[in-house]
């Protein structure tokens, strides 16, 4: 198949992850290759109501299997609907979270295991890996920092508490970040590790120069 170019992005919740993708769409969209820009869980009708239902607080807790099965479940129609047929027409597809995400906070968080995470990637979704994964992970703490702000900002200004995950344990989000660091070694050509605590420009100079160096590559093996 005549194949686009497929970056995720990742991080825990809080990473500095929403602002750094809108800024790496604006760069390339600055260059003449504007993205197919999308977020899991979401980025499709049906996905979209898959989300409400896994972050709604309301909604009570979810177990772990089924929780995962949503992912996967609204994962299988962001390919369908928008990751395939962006990659077929030769785009650029940048998404925010993909099957690392699932492995990371049900895997790892959860305590699912990665062996089930990645068995189920390979029948549902064909094993579709991106080209390349940009990992952000700040400091532990500062993460958590900045997820609980946000979720105290939402709350006060809607009245409305979506951070279903921002309410968890630190040790919730430790097995996270542990997850995380084990998948950026495991499959160090495909992800790129973004560690420590820097300013937004410099997170986005280290993003902006792994995606350049990765779009020569492809051009160059063309
Ligand atoms: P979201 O509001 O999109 O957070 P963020 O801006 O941090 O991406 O919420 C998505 C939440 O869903 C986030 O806490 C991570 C979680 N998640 C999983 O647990 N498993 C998954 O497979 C995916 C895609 C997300």
């Amino acid at each position: 198949m005549p194949r686009g170019f497929f970056i995720t992005l990742e991080g825990l919740d809080g990473s500095g992850k929403t602002t750094q993708i809108k800024r790496l769409a604006a760069w390339l969209t600055n260059r003449g290759q504007a993205p197919i820009l999308t977020r899991q869980p979401g980025g499709t009708e049906t996905g979209d109501r898959i989300r409400g239902v896994i972050l709604d607080a309301r909604s009570g807790p979810l177990a772990p299997m089924t929780e995962m099965a949503l992912m996967f479940a609204d994962r299988a129609q962001a390919i369908d609907e928008v990751i395939k047929p962006g990659l077929v027409a030769g785009k650029i597809v940048l998404c925010d979270r993909f099957t690392d995400s699932t492995e990371a906070y049900q895997g790892g968080g959860r305590q699912i295991g990665s062996d089930v995470v990645l068995d189920l990637h390979r029948l549902i979704c064909g094993g579709l890996q991106p080209d390349l994964t940009l990992l952000l992970l700040p400091s532990f703490e500062a993460s958590l920092k900045r997820a609980r702000r946000r979720n105290d900002r939402m709350e006060a200004q809607t009245g409305k508490n979506e951070g279903r995950f921002e309410k968890e344990q630190d040790d919730f989000y430790q097995r996270v970040w542990q997850k995380y660091r084990e998948i950026a070694a495991r499959e160090s050509d495909r992800v790129v590790l973004i560690e420590g605590d820097m300013t937004i420009e410099e997170v986005h100079e280290q993003i902006v120069e792994a995606v350049a160096a990765r779009l020569m590559a492809k051009i160059w093996s063309k």
